[in-house]
Parts: structure tokens; C-alpha cells; sequence
């Protein structure tokens, strides 16, 4: 019973006073049966402002071929627990200079998904002017998976030309995000494109990324802080890799226990790559990074380095964002004739623990510049 209610979206709390108020058993069946009634069980909308006013009377939404006025975000936050979001043919965005997000949902047990047949179009071109978030227009961000907790999802989700970053994923915990595509290759026409990042997150614990595709013009996957993060099974093409931080500098600089595996890498700038910031405080250990197929790679295969500042590489590494225990095993494939198969710039003893095994890299340049390699590794 308690099981049901909570169904309902009654918290365990309520729903013992509930009970307790009324002699057992005949009467707790019609409070359940109005506590049912009063929420409807489905709801399909065809408008922004109606879905999010009435969002948390709905135990299943469906957002059917939406489009959302301009500068409004669809605003899924605050949603009953349990709460189904569904997203039903071509939802769009209407044009305007701010910052998004053009999407948000947070809440317990949440499930989002979509439909066969899904797109979320943020017509980015109207926005790309190959400046991303360091000039030209103003952006919106697209996807905030921000405050999800419990077991909560999202999946199936087509998401196309995001103006600027796409997911962000920040305070969330126990969240799974299954078979998303986001195709931004639009972008990559005159270069266009810029800070389309796929995958951001921050503070989060107990994250699972699942078959990701992603077209894009920055980092496919970007950790900056969180624990118990997993992605696995992407395919990334046209962005800067799978990265690590850059870690340093904000409230949380913590990067514990993350494995991405069984991905490829095609068409981008990096492949495998943890930046800390310099001269920052912080951590980044149990890192795992497990087969995982690079091609047509134009800056580096592996690139480890502790030595950011301000969004570039100072080439001066510092020690207050130890990388430890971290495991690269499996990583294969070929980088372009100008790019660096490998490049590690550790401060002294600031690179410890790791494990590393079967990097087989070609067609790139072996770096001169790796600086206190641990000794199971080398450039
Ligand atoms: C290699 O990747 C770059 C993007 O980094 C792309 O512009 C280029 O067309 C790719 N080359 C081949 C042969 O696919």
C-alpha cells in the first residue's frame, strides 16, 4: 500500500497520516480512490505555458509537436514524483538572444522519453555565428537535467542543432540517460557551430550514460565534478573527445570513480583527455578508461594535463589536482600524421597509481614534452 501510494506521488509521511486518521480498512480505499481522481492519470499538451501549468497535475505528460514561444524555456521542474515526461513529434524553439535553457525537468523518479519518431529542434542555426559562448550572440543552453534524484531517466531522445551546449547535468543522482542522439553536424558547415558540448556535468552522483550518438563541435562527454559517473557504449564524432574537467577553480573540483568504455571517437580533436586547472586545488582518481577506438584524431589521442588556465594550456603543469589511480587500458586506433598520439604533462608527484595497458596509437607524432610520466605509461 505504501508502494501504491507512493504511486500516486504521496510521500510515505503524508500517506501514514492519511491512513492513521481513518478507521481500517473500508475507509482507506476511497481516500485512494479520490486522491486518484484528483490526479489525472495522462495528459497530452499541445502548448508550452499549459504544460507547465499544469505539470504537476498530470502523472504522465505528453508534450505533442510543441512549439515553444521564444525565450521561454518548457519548464519541467517541480514535478510530482514519479512523473512520466513524454515528447511526441517535433518539438521547436522560437528565436531569441538569451541564455536558456530552452528545456529544464527536475524532480524524483522522473522518466523522460520519447516517442518513435522524436525530434528536439533547437535550430541552432539561427544562433551559430562560430563563436559558441565567447562572443556574437547569446546563446541558449538547451537541456537542463538539473535536481533529478531517486531512479529517474531519460531516453530516446533526438535531440538536433543545439544553439550552444546541449545536457547539462548538475546536483542529479541516480540518473540514467539511454539511447540519445544529438546531431548537431549542421554546425560543422563553415565552422559554424562552437561550444556545442553534449554531455556536461557537475556535482552529480550515480550517473549512467548509455549509447549516446553524438554530432557536435565540442566535448562529446565533459566531468567537471561528480562520483559514480559511467558512460559507455557512445559514438562521438566531430567534437574534442571524451574529457575530464577541466577540474579546478569552481565550488566542487572532486572527480571520483568514473568509467567510460566500449565508445569510438571519429573526426575530433582529442580522443581520451583529463585537464586540471593551474595553480587550483581538487581531485581526480578511479578513473577508468576501457576500449575505446579512436580515428581521423587532429590534436591528441591521450592527452593528460595539469597545466589549464582560462581555457588553455599553459605548458607549465601544477600539482593541487593529483590524478590518481586512474586505469587506461584498451585504447586503439589511429590519429591524423599532424596530431600527437600521446601527451602527459604531470607536475611532480602529482600523477600516481595509474594502470595502463594496450594503447596501441598510430599515425601521429610521439610528443617530446610529457613531463613526470608515471612509470607504467609513457608518451
Ligand atoms: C577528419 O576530421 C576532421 C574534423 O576534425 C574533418 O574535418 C575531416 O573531414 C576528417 N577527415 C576525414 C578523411 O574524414
Amino acid at each position: 500500500m505504501v508502494q501504491f501510494l507512493k504511486a500516486l506521488g504521496l510521500g510515505l509521511s503524508t500517506a501514514s497520516v492519511l491512513v492513521a486518521a481513518v478507521p481500517m480498512p473500508t475507509a482507506a480505499p476511497n481516500i485512494l480512490n479520490a486522491v486518484a481522481l484528483e490526479k489525472r492519470a495522462s495528459c497530452t499538451f499541445t502548448d508550452a505555458v499549459a504544460a507547465s501549468k499544469s505539470k504537476t497535475s498530470c502523472a504522465t505528460i505528453v508534450l505533442n509537436n510543441i512549439a515553444v514561444p521564444s525565450g521561454t524555456t518548457l519548464d519541467m521542474t517541480g514535478l510530482t514524483t514519479g512523473t512520466k515526461v513524454i515528447f511526441e513529434g517535433e518539438t521547436t524553439w522560437g528565436y531569441e538572444e538569451w541564455s536558456g535553457p530552452l528545456f529544464s525537468v527536475s524532480g524524483e523518479n522522473i522518466a523522460v522519453s520519447g516517442a518513435t519518431g522524436n525530434s528536439l529542434n533547437g535550430n541552432g542555426a539561427k544562433w551559430w555565428d562560430g563563436e559558441g559562448t565567447n562572443g556574437g550572440k547569446t546563446k541558449p543552453k538547451f537541456f537542463y537535467a538539473h535536481s533529478l534524484t531517486g531512479t529517474s531517466s531519460i531516453t530516446g531522445l533526438n535531440i538536433l542543432n543545439s544553439p550552444v551546449q546541449t545536457f547539462s547535468i548538475n546536483s542529479a543522482t541516480g540518473l540514467t540517460v539511454t539511447d540519445v542522439t544529438i546531431d548537431n553536424s549542421a554546425g560543422d558547415t563553415d565552422d559554424l557551430g562552437h561550444n556545442t558540448d553534449a554531455f556536461d556535468i557537475g556535482s552529480s552522483t550515480d550517473i549512467t550514460i548509455t549509447g549516446a550518438n553524438v554530432k557536435n563541435q565540442d566535448d562529446c562527454l565533459a566531468i567537471n565534478s561528480g562520483t559514480s559517473i559511467t558512460f559507455t557504449g557512445g559514438t562521438c564524432s566531430g567534437g574534442h573527445g571524451l574529457s575530464i574537467g577541466s577540474v579546478g577553480g569552481r565550488s566542487d573540483n572532486v572527480v571520483k570513480d568514473v568509467t567510460i568504455s566500449s565508445s569510438t571517437i571519429s573526426d575530433s580533436a582529442n580522443g581520451v583527455r583529463i585537464k586540471t586547472i593551474s595553480g587550483a586545488t581538487g581531485s581526480v582518481s578511479g578513473v577508468t578508461y576501457k576500449d575505446i577506438t579512436l580515428s581521423n584524431i587532429s590534436s591528441y589521442g591521450i592527452v593528460i594535463e595539469q597545466d589549464y588556465e582560462n581555457g588553455s594550456p599553459t605548458g607549465t603543469p601544477t600539482t593541487g589536482v593529483p590524478i590518481t589511480d586512474l586505469t587506461i587500458s584498451g585504447i586503439s586506433g589511429s590519429v591524423a600524421s599532424t596530431a600527437t598520439n600521446v601527451y602527459i604533462l604531470c607536475g611532480s608527484g602529482s600523477c600516481s597509481d595509474w594502470t595502463w595497458s594496450d594503447v596501441t596509437l598510430t599515425g601521429g607524432k610521439t610528443s617530446s614534452k610529457c613531463s613526470n610520466v608515471p612509470s607504467v605509461a609513457s608518451c
